[in-house]
């Protein structure tokens, strides 16, 4: 079996992961921050300490910035339906995800306006593109650090300098690179990050969150959820305290516990160490892939200015007659069809049938992917 989609979920988790889970349930299984006995305080002390991870991981300094939620997905929700009223201008680019896209089309009914900045058929995106948009007056900017349908990563410094030239904040929907690419939220002028765990966090399913920036004012962000938070239980209206303003209800603490396990596993391994790796296995692929006449590859060529994924079409074929032929002949696993982003495809030229996406992970081998690359040939050749 040969495991390429690691774009929609890393695959296995590291064995730490599923260790930490069950030792969670097993022995820390109480509900965090709500009772006084040990269990709980057990429970408390892991989703704690998988906040200090992640706050570190992000470059900022207070570890109650983490609010903990289920996906990225919630996490964008959160902030878009939080921070947007009625006649504010959001700009957004082209190569967005439709955890970006769907609550921005929705809010676009209740007067938000949505100014989507085309994208180049390579994904990229240019900074300066957003600056007119975002002079006139935009209070968001809502970017995708990398595609998760060509890879191509989105320039966040320079569109951080233009967004705050403009008096506006800027959310990165950090899905496909959170554990794959350094991110420095303080450094890269970062306001709000949408995260997932299970994806190059290598934790499990049902764990992600929101970071707010060490500058970010919570009171400019209504949370999308309110009740219980084990905290000021006296009163019937949201605390306004970090993190329980935006954390209700029981956290999904066996999930966390697995995430702070796959930190620790990332930090041990070197995300730089699997950076390299990844580059290496994009590189051979692309190289592989574009000598098969009829194949078409999608986003940038520089492996530098990408994360390991790699879109692509082959003439003649169906990319689901792909998927289910290197599923059934070969075990090669992939996704095809449109990834939940219709507008990336709108910008590359592939909607509506979509690519062949290959997602190669941190324990991803050559040998795969010259297996992978075999596999294709067949498959073109037939
Ligand atoms: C770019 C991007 N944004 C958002 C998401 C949503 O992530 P989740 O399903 O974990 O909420 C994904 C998931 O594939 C993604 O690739």
């Amino acid at each position: 079996m040969i495991y390429l989609d690691h774009a929609a979920t890393s695959y296995p988790k590291p064995p730490q992961v599923l260790a930490a889970m069950n030792d969670f349930l097993e022995r820390a299984g109480g509900n965090p921050g709500r009772s006084g006995h040990r269990l709980s305080i057990a429970a408390g002390r892991i989703v704690y300490d998988t906040r200090e991870s992640l706050a570190e991981l992000f470059g900022i300094s207070d570890p109650l910035r983490i609010l903990f939620m289920q996906n990225a997905t919630y996490a964008l929700n959160t902030v878009l339906q939080g921070l947007l009223h009625p006649g504010d201008r959001v700009v957004t680019g082209g190569m967005e995800h439709n955890a970006v896209m769907r609550p921005l089309r929705e809010l676009e009914k209740r007067g938000v306006q949505v100014d989507v900045i085309p994208a180049e058929s390579d994904g990229s995106i240019h900074a300066s593109a957003c600056a007119d948009v975002l002079r006139a007056g935009a209070r968001l900017a809502a970017i995708n650090h990398a595609s998760n349908v060509t890879g191509t990563i989105a320039p966040i410094l320079e569109i951080a300098k233009l967004t705050h030239a403009a008096g506006a904040f800027l959310l990165v929907d950090a899905a496909q690179t959170a554990g794959v690419l350094p991110i420095h939220m303080t450094d890269m002028g970062i306001d709000l990050l949408a995260f997932t765990g299970h994806k190059g966090l290598q934790g499990p399913p049902g764990t992600g969150g929101l970071v707010l920036a060490d500058s970010f004012d919570p009171s400019q962000l209504d949370p999308l959820v309110r009740g219980g938070t084990g905290s000021r239980s006296e009163f019937e209206i949201q605390p306004d305290d970090l993190p329980d303003r935006y954390e209700s209800g029981t956290p999904n603490g066996v999930g966390i516990a697995g995430l702070g396990a796959g930190l620790n596993w990332l930090k041990e391994y070197g995300m730089d160490v699997l950076r390299a790796h990844e580059i290496e296995l994009t590189t051979r692929l692309r190289e592989g892939l574009g000598n098969i006449k009829g194949l078409h590859l999608y986003g940038v060529n520089d492996p530098n200015l990408s994360t390991a994924v790699i879109s692509f079409t082959l003439d003649g074929k169906r990319v689901s007659e792909i998927g289910y032929r290197l599923d059934d002949e070969y075990e090669i696993f992939c996704r095809v069809g449109l990834h939940c982003a219709p507008a990336a495809h709108r910008s590359i030229g592939t909607f509506p049938e979509g690519t062949v996406r290959f997602a190669p992970g941190p324990l991803t081998t050559l040998t795969e992917i010259d297996a992978t690359i075999r596999a294709l040939e067949r498959i073109a050749a037939s």
